[in-house]
């Protein structure tokens, strides 16, 4: 009944104008939008951006989800990055190979030349896009999702609000937008953002609307305040580094796909690591390990988890200690301070086989071609997140995941877009319509008249929420 009668003045309050407790929640546009156009309920002619971007219509833009099978080498020859420098020499200093998640976490986040850390990676003009960049509905329905929990934990004065790789920020810019009406909600919000590049801490701070106050004494305590809300913002490079004591809203998105995972095959010896080693013409290759690695371990503990029909389907595995160790993290904290976290990403609910993949602007390409200039990203393991958080607390429970397209379906999102589109011109409620599939959409738009190879594909069905919370909260919206 609760969560019925939550979601319902959740989503009444965002889509009608009548006086509910979450009832003056509306989107708020901003000029400086990354999104095709920012539209308002009501104030749709004086918000809306002056200058749209083209409909995202008119350009290829390709999600993370679509499963890869890389050739297995390659032998392209060309001047080697310091980034390719790099990695060759750890592997020539080490004496052999080394694992795919090594490979993995130097290519995204070497503090120098990792594909993350020195550009905006995002949207057309960038290498792939993400939910929060193809509509501003999606950061609005998490943050249905986020007030919805925060009722659910009694409406706390003092709130932590994480985001985890937030990317350019758009999707909290959107979730405070929309809920800067409801001020005892946003009020509450301290937010930290757990971003470990310095060019996408730039990009949040500007897109969040930031301002840095002096805390008195000069440069010693500042303060950042997104003017969005008026909630201060800090940045952290870590969950570990966020203070603890504070009841927590964790959002995840396409954060976990970004973490190394470590790639198991199935040989005649049993299971063999694959490592990244060179060729004798010093060109990267795939290697099978010998002997067993430490990262076995964690293979051990994920067989554990999966029943043994499951695991005789597979010859891969996938494993990600990183994802483990995190959801850990999460669930002790959550456990001890309460509140709940979001998990959406593509992936699976149950073993991942052998889903790594690698995209430079819109096109998959080699894994291991020109490493630093190619987003990689591996499919999410939802079960083993369900066993990491109920291994390590008693007092957090799991839900879901649900697709997508369930999620923002029972948060609202077709009402949402009804509006919307009651308000905008031709152009853009093509970009809306557009927009609306590729969030909740499956396969490619029927609606589509343009040419096959643009047509926009949906997410709906291949991405995947979940949610750890509090067992004090009892079940979240809307799992
Ligand atoms: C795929 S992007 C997702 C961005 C955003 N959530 C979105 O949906 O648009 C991954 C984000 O996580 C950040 N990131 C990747 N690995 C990280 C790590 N180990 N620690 C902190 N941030 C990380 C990236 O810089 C980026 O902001």
């Amino acid at each position: 009944m609760l969560r019925r009668a939550l979601l319902q003045a959740s989503t009444r309050g965002l889509f009608s104008s009548s006086p509910l407790s979450l009832a003056s929640l509306r989107q708020c546009s901003s000029s400086s939008s990354s999104h095709n156009s920012q539209i308002s309920n009501d104030h749709f002619v004086e918000h809306l951006d002056d200058t749209p971007q083209p409909p995202a219509t008119a350009t290829i833009s390709i999600d993370r989800s679509s499963l890869y099978h890389p050739p297995e080498h390659s032998h392209e020859s060309s001047a080697d990055s310091e980034l390719v420098k790099h990695l060759k020499n750890i592997i020539k200093f080490r004496g052999g190979p080394i694992t795919v998640a090594e490979y993995m976490e130097e290519v995204l986040t070497n503090p120098k030349d990792g594909f993350y850390m020195n550009r905006d990676v995002f949207g057309a003009g960038g290498d792939f896009i993400t939910s929060p960049e193809v509509s501003q509905m999606f950061g609005e329905m998490v943050g249905i999702w986020a007030m919805c929990l925060w009722e659910q934990m009694g409406q706390p004065k003092r709130v932590n609000l994480v985001e985890l790789g937030p990317g350019r920020g758009t999707l909290l810019a959107d979730l405070l937008r929309g809920a800067s009406k409801i001020k005892n909600f946003t009020e509450s919000l301290e937010i930290h953002m757990v971003e470990v590049s310095p060019a996408l801490q730039k990009l949040q701070y500007q897109n969040l609307k930031c301002v840095t106050e002096d805390g008195g004494d000069g440069n010693a305590n500042k303060r950042c305040v997104s003017t969005l809300a008026g909630t201060p913002v800090s940045w952290h490079a870590t969950l570990e580094q966020v203070p603890t004591g504070l009841p927590t809203i964790i959002i995840a998105h396409e954060f976990y796909d970004a973490l190394p995972v470590h790639q198991f095959q199935k040989a005649s010896r049993g299971w063999s690591e694959k490592m990244v080693d060179l060729t004798e013409n010093s060109s990267f290759r795939f290697v099978l390990s010998p002997q067993p690695t430490p990262a076995s371990l964690y293979l051990m503990k994920r067989c554990k988890w999966a029943e043994t029909e499951e695991l005789a389907k597979v010859s891969h595995i996938e494993v990600c200690p990183k994802a483990i160790d995190l959801t850990q993290e999460i669930a002790n904290r959550i456990g001890i301070d309460g509140g709940g976290a979001l998990v959406i990403d593509y992936g699976l609910n149950g073993i991942v086989s052998d889903s790594l993949q690698a995209i430079r602007k819109h096109k998959f390409v080699d894994i291991l071609d020109n490493p630093g200039s190619a987003d990689l990203s591996a499919y999410v393991d939802f079960a083993a997140i369900k066993h990491s958080a109920e291994e390590v607390s008693e007092d957090v429970s799991v839900h879901g995941p649900m697709t997508q397209s369930q999620f923002l379906g029972s948060l609202g999102i077709n009402f949402r877009v009804e509006a919307l589109l009651e308000k905008c011109n031709e152009e853009q409620a093509e970009s809306l319509r557009t927009g609306y599939w590729r969030l909740v959409g499956d396969g490619e738009a029927p609606f589509w008249e343009g040419p096959d190879e643009q047509a926009p594909v949906g997410m709906g069905t291949r991405y995947l929420a979940m949610s750890i919370v509090n067992k004090k909260q009892g079940v979240p919206v809307p799992f």
